[in-house]
């Protein structure tokens, strides 16, 4: 098998493998049958949400489907698989994981997507315990390899000082300080040509400190920031995307009701 499709061939790889007729994927996928025939011949680049359906339909869960939603809606780019058990090559904090991610392929997806669009601020929103540490960490280790100077892992839930943040961030990215310039400054020195992600975790607890973040996308051009929070940082170009609890296992086949649909459709400008 060639490891490089388009994702119109992989999907009726996948579609034929399951035994299923154009028509049969086309209903459970809730599209006509005209529609995936021209996805499978190249014809059309499917929706984000339909690409979202058709992947979970194709009743694949392995680490490389998070890369076949985006891949889809992506446009015009080839599929080849993430590689993601290769050791990464660049630089990152991000803890190992001790037990499997459940259930949230789309949602990394769907703030991939965000990701690659443009979107700079991104803010998981949600109640305690809902998931979003754990999504936020799934996506930064999805992306790392797309980011020059890598992403960290920043802790801010022992932070209860706004004042503080910008030294806690610095002191995660190994930065150390000199001389008489506040941490802020030399933060943002040092990050203005990083291509990097930070993954600011329990923004919640110091939301006050939400114009320091304002100020290092304006200066660090290459910098993205992917928050989780109890609240909004409410800055210019933020997106929240609000973080709903996992789909029951009944509900999980059905990818058109899935967390991640709505969580697409949640992201805000
Ligand atoms: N998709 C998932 N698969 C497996 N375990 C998960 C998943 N999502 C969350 N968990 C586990 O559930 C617990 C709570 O998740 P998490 O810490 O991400 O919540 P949170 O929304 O960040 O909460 P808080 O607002 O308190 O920071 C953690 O032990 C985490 O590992
Ligand atoms: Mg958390």
């Amino acid at each position: 098998m060639n490891s490089i499709q388009t994702f119109g061939q992989w999907i009726k790889q996948r579609r034929k493998a399951l035994g299923l007729t154009q028509k049969e994927l086309a209903q459970q996928a809730g599209c006509a049958e005209v529609t995936l025939r021209k996805i499978e011949a190249g014809d059309l680049q499917p929706s984000g949400q339909l690409a979202a359906s058709l992947v979970a339909v194709a009743g694949v869960a392995d680490a490389d489907l998070p890369a076949r939603v985006g891949f889809a809606l992506g446009g015009g780019e080839r599929y080849a698989p993430a590689g993601r058990w290769s050791k990464p090559r660049r630089p990152h904090n991000l803890p190992a994981q001790l037990t499997p991610l459940l259930g949230r392929e789309l949602d990394i997806a769907a703030v991939r997507s965000r990701l690659r669009e443009g979107a700079r601020l991104i803010t998981l929103l949600g109640p305690p315990g809902v998931g979003k540490t754990r999504l936020a960490q799934a996506v930064a280790e999805e992306v790392l390899e797309e980011f020059e100077d890598g992403a960290f892992f920043v802790r801010l839930a022992p932070v209860s000082d706004p004042d503080l943040v910008a030294a806690t961030i610095a002191q995660t990215l190994g930065l150390q300080m000199s001389g008489s310039n506040s941490a802020a400054l030399q933060l943002r020195a040092y990050l203005e040509e990083k291509h990097l992600l930070l993954v600011l975790d329990n923004f919640e607890q110091v939301v006050e400190a939400a114009p320091l973040v304002d100020d290092l996308l304006r200066r660090c051009a290459w910098l993205h920031v992917l928050v989780t929070s109890r609240q909004p940082l409410r800055v210019r170009g933020e997106r929240q995307a609000p973080v709903r609890p996992l789909a029951l296992p009944a509900e999980l086949p059905g990818a058109s009701q899935s967390t991640a649909s709505r969580l697409n459709r949640n992201i805000k400008h």
